[in-house]
């Protein structure tokens, strides 16, 4: 899956970014007197000042709890944290606020669909169709399924080139009743055909789950327009805090889903013999939510819709073709850069093995020029094994990138190979 290097047009960036990275706070810091290139952000993204100024004023000014109080301060803190949902309904155009559920991350979000909708739902036999491109957090809830009730998982497997391989799709999904898939891969970058997968599930008479966890921070989205039935993403990706994330359903499908944690805030009535469950979404959102963090993800998609996520999405499309183009020209057959070459089914995530270094090796020399990339299996760890490696390095751009960050990954690159004498 190695890449040839792509042609060079080049297009003006869509992006200021040096006044984008100017609001980056930590992007002002320096390590030893030298600025940081942080290239880790499929990993997690910094934050800018609109975003941690967001959360700062509303705990020094509005904090109290949500949905349990008559005062007035928690009715404010109440719509202050509907006012998040909103944000992050709008930003993927949900039909309504109450589609989303905030959960702890984009695993639970994956769990609460897993665990609850197929506990309930999924029977032994019932088959649940995933590809070789998934997240942990999209494979071992499936695989928790497959102990506790006997399911049966299916497999999209890939091309060369690492896209989805869809040759055998219409066998695959042959009597499946979920197909969840990832709308862009964590290692290899890929974009999915999302909108014709959720078709194709529908059309097998499955549900279309989509984690969407890389996507939704670099892209358009459009759930709706997907036709998708599920979707999973998490706020410290896209310039919000951790700690919080989304699952959107479709509202009968939310509906048709049990609880996923029981206690405070998800019950309607609690009785000795039993309890009735809050409405979608608050019967999903038991105890005490992360307040302060829903803030800070509503302030996150919209510094990210004042940007404009197509612009965030051209620029990484110019971003990522300088970097291949950059590291190609440079190492020529000692870099092998995995995923698609194709720009139009490729995001700015660039997993790669350099010459015969251990990707830590990389990664900890990257580190003496301040170059931040991860090295390890990205939580992949079936793919690495289709791959044929124990690990990669990967780095992964987002807003606040530019060409100097790219340059300064390949003099980093350039360094390793004098350190190990290469
Ligand atoms: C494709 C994909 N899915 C799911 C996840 C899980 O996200 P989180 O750790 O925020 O729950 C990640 C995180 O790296 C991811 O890249």
């Amino acid at each position: 899956m190695s890449t040839t290097t792509p042609g060079t047009t080049t297009v003006a960036d869509p992006l200021d970014t040096a006044a984008i990275k100017a609001q980056f706070p930590l992007l002002a810091r320096t390590i030893d007197g030298a600025p940081i290139h942080y290239l880790d952000s499929a990993n997690t993204s910094q934050k800018p000042r609109a975003v941690l100024d967001a959360m700062t004023a509303f705990a020094e000014t509005s904090y109290a709890p949500i949905n349990r109080s008559a005062y007035r301060l928690a009715a404010e803190a109440t719509d202050a944290y509907e006012q998040g949902r909103a944000a992050v309904a709008r930003f993927v155009n949900a039909a309504h606020a109450d589609e989303i559920v905030f959960t702890k991350n984009a695993t639970e979000a994956l769990n609460v669909v897993a665990r609850a909708w197929g506990g309930a739902h999924l029977h032994r036999g019932d088959v649940v169709v995933l590809t070789h491109m998934e997240h942990h957090a999209n494979v071992v809830p499936w695989h928790q399924l497959v102990a506790e009730r006997g399911i049966e998982l299916r497999w999209i497997p890939l091309t060369a080139d690492g896209r989805l391989d869809l040759a055998d799709l219409e066998r695959l999904l042959d009597g499946a009743k979920v197909l969840s898939f990832s709308a862009m891969s964590n290692v290899l970058g890929t974009l999915t055909p999302v909108a014709e997968l959720c078709a194709a599930a529908h059309d097998a008479g499955a549900l279309a789950v989509v984690d969407a966890c890389q996507y939704v921070p670099h892209n358009v989205t459009d759930v709706q327009g997907w036709g998708a039935d599920f979707a999973a993403f998490s706020s410290h990706k896209l310039c919000g805090p951790s700690g919080i994330g989304a699952l959107w359903g479709r509202t009968e499908l939310l509906e048709a889903t049990p609880p996923f944690l029981g206690g405070g805030n998800m019950i309607a009535d609690v009785r000795l013999d039993g309890f009735t469950s809050a409405p979608v979404p608050a019967k999903f959102e038991a105890g005490t939510p992360p307040i302060i963090e829903a803030i800070g993800f509503g302030a996150a998609v919209e510094f990210l819709e004042g940007l404009g996520m197509e612009a965030v999405r051209r620029h990484e499309i110019e971003l990522t073709r300088y970097a291949l183009d950059t590291l190609s020209a440079r190492f020529g057959d000692d870099i092998t850069i995995h995923g698609p070459t194709d720009l139009a089914v490729r995001g700015g995530v660039l997993s790669f093995a350099f010459r015969d270094l251990h990707p830590h090796d990389v990664s900890q020399v990257l580190d003496q020029r301040n170059v931040c990339v991860r090295a390890g299996h990205h939580c992949a760890k079936p793919l690495m094994r289709i791959l044929g490696v124990a690990a990669t390095a990967r780095a992964s751009v987002y807003v606040y990138n530019d060409r100097d960050d790219v340059d300064a990954l390949a003099d980093a690159l350039d360094g390793a190979s004098d350190i190990f004498g290469l």
